[in-house]
């Protein structure tokens, strides 16, 4: 496939076939990372794969109550409560990456990011489809989610950056969105 073509056909997708993505393809997917461009060449970025469901639900319902949260000017770590009531920002995706930097290093979301984008244009051309969800704070401060962390092997001084679900979209694929940018200026 085309890059352009990639680029102009893929779209977010928020809801998915109850079908995993094969380990395999996500394998072949991820295989952007050897491509992708990342500040200093430092390859911070740990990449975590999900697939349980309780996990995937747990940080999904987290980054939902935080982003709420955030928007209302409340910086303050969510209750177990408030998340248990939370939808799950990530749908009901078979299978959600965590793309993971270091707190203290200025372009972890840079990198995350970009890496995300290419996750999404490569999953796109398997026929795969993807959402990238953006982080705001910490999703997985909680104390919970610190022991998720911690039991994914992601040392304390990580934090989410980007989230990506992905699996094989569900019913119409989504038309794409009229973009209004500002006119680009050439002097
Ligand atoms: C930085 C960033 C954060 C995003 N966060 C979310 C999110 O939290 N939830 C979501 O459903 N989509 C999220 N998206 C997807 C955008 O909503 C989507 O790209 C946009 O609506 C354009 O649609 P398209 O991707 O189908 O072209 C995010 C995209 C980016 C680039």
């Amino acid at each position: 496939m085309e890059l352009m073509e990639a680029m102009k056909g893929r779209r977010s997708v928020r809801r998915f076939q109850d079908r995993l993505v094969p380990k395999e393809m996500i394998e072949n997917i991820l295989g952007v990372m050897e491509y992708s461009p990342n500040a200093g060449n430092r390859n911070s970025i740990r990449t975590i794969v999900l697939t349980n469901r309780d996990e995937i639900d747990y940080i999904g319902k987290a980054h939902t109550t935080v982003i709420n949260n955030f928007n209302k000017g409340v910086m303050t770590l969510p209750s177990e409560e408030e998340i248990e009531k939370s939808p799950s920002a990530f749908h009901n995706a078979p299978t959600v990456l965590a793309l993971f930097g270091p707190k203290n290093f200025y372009f972890s979301s840079a990198d995350a990011y970009i890496l995300a984008q290419n996750i999404a244009l490569a999953a796109y051309e398997q026929g795969v489809s993807t959402c990238i969800v953006g982080e705001v704070l910490n999703s997985m401060g909680t104390e919970k989610g610190q022991s998720l962390q911690k039991a994914f092997g992601i040392p304390e001084n990580f934090a989410p950056q980007v989230y990506v679900t992905m699996g094989y979209c569900q019913g119409n694929y989504p038309k794409r969105l009229p973009r209004h940018y500002a006119p680009v200026i050439y002097r």
